[in-house]
């Protein structure tokens, strides 16, 4: 690779302004770090009259994808974009016109990794996208690196910062004792005030962000590759304040997490969803807008990383990290990606959990015949309590069969004028 390297960088949002903010500021220590000198010949955006929030030479702004990625002078594509398309055809296009490329969309590599890895390979070329999962968290490299030699046997996150930080502010907003039943809206809007979540939040709050992540990170961990739709989803719109105000009583957190493991049949279970996590997990104490994961393997035990998960800087050091490891290594291995590998995957319903459910009822005749059916799968009861929705029982199962328990759940939702929550416990 040549002694000044040539970059393209694709948007200059919140993760694009945070690369050239720290291009700016780190450069003597990338290149004492590599020997080299970056510049940046080409920054890709939609509107070239929009303010910045850092300085860009108005002669390297662009609205031409063609020039900023096929640029014969330019060594390294940043794809910091975001979204499917064209995020994808620019990678691609990048891909094919020998250029190496960095990414942090999660939503590419999750649907199109396999391809696009495979792609970087033909073409003698990197693609690296560390910032594509849980932000500054150095958690894809390790598991490629300094981890490889484990056997992974459970991979357990924190991956979306914004619904972590729902989550921490209804906690806040029921010990304050503002009203349970709305905390989440409340949250969620303060989320969005605060540029955490989207004017659309659904990618967050439905879980597909921390699903498409769930996909890299299994693949990783677990060397086979993993199909999106194989992923188990479920978001946190249905938790209310109450469930909050439970997990503190019954000593846990909740979380939105992120799980794969794998079986003892060989197959590989991967999923996201609302849990209840004891004290002692090292993932009760990520809080607010940060992530975490927490890894188990043969060689190692356990592991854990904690630290910011988005953010302008916090995604900015992992994708400046990728720069570095590209220029000094800009060859990829000789050998095929093993995370590519085919292997079989296994629904959430063969697993066995513990099950914590929030039944609400308008009278005890109805909340009884709600707690019946828990009672013959051994359920053990807190007791009842009047709420301003109604009379409020939570009852904790011992492990029950997932596919046997949906069963039971789904005919106790069919129960005229009570409602059941159910959340799953780690
Ligand atoms: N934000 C985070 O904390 C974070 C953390 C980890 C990973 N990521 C990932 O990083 C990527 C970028 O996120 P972001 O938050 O920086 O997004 P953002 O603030 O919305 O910035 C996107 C940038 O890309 C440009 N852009 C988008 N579509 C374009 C198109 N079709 N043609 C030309 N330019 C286009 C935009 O141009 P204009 O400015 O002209 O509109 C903007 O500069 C995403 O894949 C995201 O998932 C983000």
């Amino acid at each position: 690779m040549r002694k000044v390297v040539r970059l393209s960088i694709l948007g200059a949002g919140t993760v694009g302004g945070g690369v050239l903010t720290l291009l700016r500021e780190n450069a003597d220590l990338l290149n004492a770090q590599t020997g080299k000198r970056f510049t940046v010949r080409h920054v890709l955006v939609r509107d070239l009259s929009k303010p910045r929030a850092v300085a860009i030479e108005p002669k390297r702004l662009t609205t031409d994808p063609q020039r900023a990625v096929c640029d014969p002078t330019v060594d390294i594509v940043l794809e910091l974009m975001g979204g499917l398309e064209p995020a994808r055809s620019l990678i691609r296009d990048a891909l094919q016109a020998g250029k190496h490329v960095i990414t942090a969309n999660k939503l590419v590599m999750a649907v199109s990794g396999d391809e696009l890895i495979r792609l970087a390979q033909q073409r003698g070329v990197r693609l690296l996208y560390e910032a594509s999962v849980a932000g500054s968290l150095p958690i894809l490299n390790a598991l490629q690196g300094a981890l490889a030699g484990n056997r992974i046997s459970r991979v357990v996150g924190i991956v979306n910062s914004t619904t972590n930080f729902i989550l921490r502010e209804m906690e806040r907003a029921v010990e304050a004792g503002e009203p349970a039943e709305t905390a989440y809206a409340a949250a969620l809007s303060k989320a969005q005030e605060l540029g955490y979540a989207e004017a659309d939040p659904s990618s967050d709050v439905e879980g597909y962000d921390a699903q498409y992540k769930t996909a890299i990170l299994a693949r990783l961990a677990f060397l086979q590759y993993v199909p999106l739709e194989s992923v188990y989803r479920e978001g946190i719109t249905h938790l209310s304040g109450r469930d909050l105000i439970w997990a503190k009583r019954l000593n846990m957190g909740l979380k939105l997490l992120s799980i794969s493991e794998r079986l003892p049949d060989g197959r590989l279970c991967a999923r996201v969803h609302p849990t209840l996590i004891p004290r002692e997990c090292p993932l009760y104490v990520v809080r607010g807008a940060f992530s975490g994961v927490w890894l188990q393997g043969n060689g190692f035990q356990e592991m854990s990383f904690h630290g910011f998960g988005a953010g302008a800087r916090a995604t900015a050091s992992a994708v400046v990290g990728d720069l570095i490891e590209i220029a000094r290594h800009p060859k990829p291995p000789k050998y095929e990606d093993p995370s590519l590998r085919p292997g079989e995957t296994a629904p959430i319903e063969t697993l066995c959990m513990r099950y914590y459910l929030r039944l609400v009822a308008p009278d005890e005749t109805v909340l009884r015949a709600l707690r019946e059916e828990l009672i013959l799968l051994g359920a053990e009861f807190h007791p009842s309590e009047t709420t301003e929705q109604g009379l409020e029982q939570v009852a904790l199962t011992p492990p029950l069969n997932e596919g046997a328990f949906q069963t039971t759940f789904a005919r106790l939702r069919t129960q005229k004028h009570g409602t059941v929550q159910v959340i799953r416990i780690l």
